[in-house]
């Protein structure tokens, strides 16, 4: 799973790297499918479901699950590039956002709160018994992140879709909330692999799905941010799959050690 989520993780860089205004988002998923099979590994989303590409782009008001196509990306632009593969029939899923060009601050902002929240979720699993921890620590975040660069308004977390165990499927048991609820959820172990992706809204958290039968967007038009890594629980503590350093720099800010994987 660690070269799976290596192979995801250099590819959400090269894709990130070759955006620019005036590209389209086909053109994107095609860095993306190169990279990918490049790497000798398969990517997960072609064909999952039946759906059409590599990557999902998801522009703006897209929250997730937005198909690569022939919309050209502008300056301002909120991308969400959501990237799996497999090797050695082992899955790795991650996803990132980023502003393209000059970005309206209350854009950026919405980003970078959306990555700290999913930190925050990845952190708690290091000393929770049950991944309701995680939802818990996103909610914490969003609900007492600094609003006024959002006019005020509060941000939304979309509850429609959630994050999941992975491993041989890319959607295994358990489900990962992203908010909190009474149900705590599946007990926490180690070898318990789970991929955490928030996905954060500028207004209400309520979603849609258009007719392509795929692409969700925010009910309100409202931008939206979504994050993911794969992580694993290990004996001697978390190992964030996707990032080349397990998570070590970003978890260490929170206090939290990573497991040696070697
Ligand atoms: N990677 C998404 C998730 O985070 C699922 C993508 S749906 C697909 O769970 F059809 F594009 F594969
Ligand atoms: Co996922």
């Amino acid at each position: 799973m660690r070269r799976a989520g290596l192979v995801v993780a250099d590819t959400l860089s090269a894709v990130r790297a070759m955006a620019r205004p005036g590209m389209t988002t086909a053109e994107l998923d095609r860095v993306a499918a190169d990279s990918i099979r490049a790497a000798g590994a398969t990517p997960s989303f072609l064909g999952y479901h039946g759906y059409p590409a590599t990557v999902c782009v998801s522009v703006n008001e897209e929250v997730v699950h937005g198909i690569p196509g022939s919309r050209v990306l502008l300056e301002g632009d909120v991308v969400s590039v959501d990237c799996g593969a497999i090797v050695d029939g082992w899955h790795g899923d991650s996803a990132l956002t980023f502003v393209l060009g000059a970005a309206d601050p209350a854009d950026e902002a919405l980003s970078r709160l959306t990555e700290r929240a999913m930190w925050a979720g990845i952190a708690a699993l290091a000393a929770a018994d049950r991944v309701g921890a995680v939802g818990d620590a996103v909610e914490e975040v969003v609900e007492t992140a600094e609003a006024s660069v959002n006019g005020g308004r509060p941000y939304g977390i979309v509850q429609e879709y959630v994050g999941h165990g992975i491993g041989q499927s890319m959607h295994e048991p358990p489900e990962v909330l992203n908010y909190r609820t009474r149900d705590r959820g599946a007990r926490v172990r180690p070898g318990l692999c789970v991929a955490v992706e928030p996905m954060i809204t500028r207004g209400a958290r309520f979603t849609q799905v258009l007719a392509d039968d795929w692409t969700v967007v925010t009910d309100d038009g409202g931008r939206a941010s979504h994050w993911e890594h794969t992580v694993a629980v290990l004996e001697g503590g978390l190992w964030v799959l996707t990032e080349h350093d397990g998570g070590a720099a970003r978890l260490a800010e929170l206090g939290v050690g990573v497991a040696a994987l070697d």
